[in-house]
């Protein structure tokens, strides 16, 4: 397929902040480098600059002074949008509604001057790409919302963008259909090979298709790094609880052990002594009997959720434990349990001032 294959641009984003004719601060001076092809997603609180950095990106907001956008070593800072060749998916879609659908995924082909005969081959090479195959007459008004989501997706890579950029364009879709494309665009964009800067609030959607996850906070970078690092260590605090259910132990560490109310919990290495704040995600800890348990507590609370149970515990910590253990254990509220924790999952945070 003509249309596969890695033709993704590098971006570099250096020093780049902003600040609006408000005075809002919106970004603090950020470097970024994203590679050929790669797929990188911005998560954050609403209002933590995403749309900011990727409209930085696509040209459609210039970076405070001393900043500079770069595509393959190329400054492109003052190069407006329809020369950076980027496409670009907004969360309302903002497609044509006058238009049909093969009208609207060959918009942007038509006004670069493609001839016909090529531009119904690239639509047609699309729409089997997006699953709409048989929607080509439509009018938009006639689709549903995870139609016209595939449409916005397939006019944006229909000009064979260098760069992909994607702000939110699952959150208007309702939750079952909105993990199927996820999953759907999943594949696209390692088909494709275009470079993708993702823009999510939605810590599932950045862990299924980001190689990398930018969290920012109130402007700033506040981690980068793969999925797994950014789940398993996460820098602070604020990662911590943003990416997913995090336990939060505040306590003093003696010898290598967290002492808690219910009993002790070792830490992999040294750390040093005195006050220590440590994050335990919840599947990593282990319901088991409570004799011969270095740590033990009171189960408060069970709920079943399927594929697993989430219990409460309490005791065991200073502040309840949330615990998801596999469905077929047999524990009631009330019960005096164990709980299990490998040193390696104890993650230990910095203090906050
Ligand atoms: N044109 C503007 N003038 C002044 N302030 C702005 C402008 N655009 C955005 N802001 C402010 O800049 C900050 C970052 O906005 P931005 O749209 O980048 O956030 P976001 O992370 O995309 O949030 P959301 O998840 O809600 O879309 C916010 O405080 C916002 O109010
Ligand atoms: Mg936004």
């Amino acid at each position: 397929m003509s249309i596969v294959s890695g033709h993704g641009a590098a971006v570099r984003i250096e020093k780049c902040g902003k600040t609006f004719a408000d005075g809002t601060r919106a970004l603090e001076l950020a470097t970024l480098d994203i590679a050929r092809g790669e797929t990188l997603v911005l998560l954050g609180p609403s209002g933590c600059g995403k749309t900011t950095m990727l409209r930085i990106i696509a040209g459609l907001e210039l970076p405070d002074p001393g900043g500079k956008v770069l595509f393959d070593g190329k400054d492109m800072t003052s190069v407006p949008i329809e020369r950076r060749n980027v496409g670009m998916v907004f969360q309302s879609y903002a497609l044509f509604p006058n238009m049909s659908v093969a009208e609207n995924i060959a918009y942007g082909l038509k006004i670069r001057g493609m001839p016909k005969a090529e531009r119904t081959a690239r639509v047609a090479e699309l729409v089997d790409l997006t699953n709409i195959a048989g929607l080509e007459n439509r009018r938009i008004d006639q689709l549903s919302g995870g139609q016209r989501q595939r449409v916005a997706l397939a006019r944006a890579v229909a000009i064979r963008p260098g760069i992909l950029l994607l702000d939110e364009p699952l959150t208007a879709l309702d939750a079952a259909l909105r993990e199927r494309l996820r999953s759907e665009l999943n594949r696209l964009l390692r088909a494709l090979g275009i470079t993708t800067i993702y823009v999510t609030h939605d810590q599932a959607e950045a862990m299924e298709l980001g190689d990398r996850v930018v969290v920012m906070r109130k402007g700033a970078i506040a981690q980068i790094g793969s999925p797994r690092e950014i789940y398993f260590a996460p820098k602070d605090r604020f990662v911590a609880e943003f990416i997913g259910a995090a336990n939060i132990v505040e306590a003093p560490l003696v010898n290598g052990q967290l002492v808690l109310p219910g009993g002790q919990l070792p830490i992999a290495g040294e750390g040093s002594r005195g006050d220590a704040i440590a994050m335990i995600r919840p599947e990593t800890i282990r319901i088991v009997a409570a004799d011969g348990s270095s740590l033990s507590g009171t189960i408060d609370s069970v709920s079943f959720i399927g594929d697993r149970q989430r219990f409460v515990i309490t005791g065991a910590s200073h502040k309840p434990l949330t615990v998801d253990a596999p469905n077929t254990i047999q524990a009631k509220a009330g019960e005096q349990v164990g709980l299990s924790i490998s040193p390696d999952a104890v993650r230990l945070l910095p203090s906050e001032n």
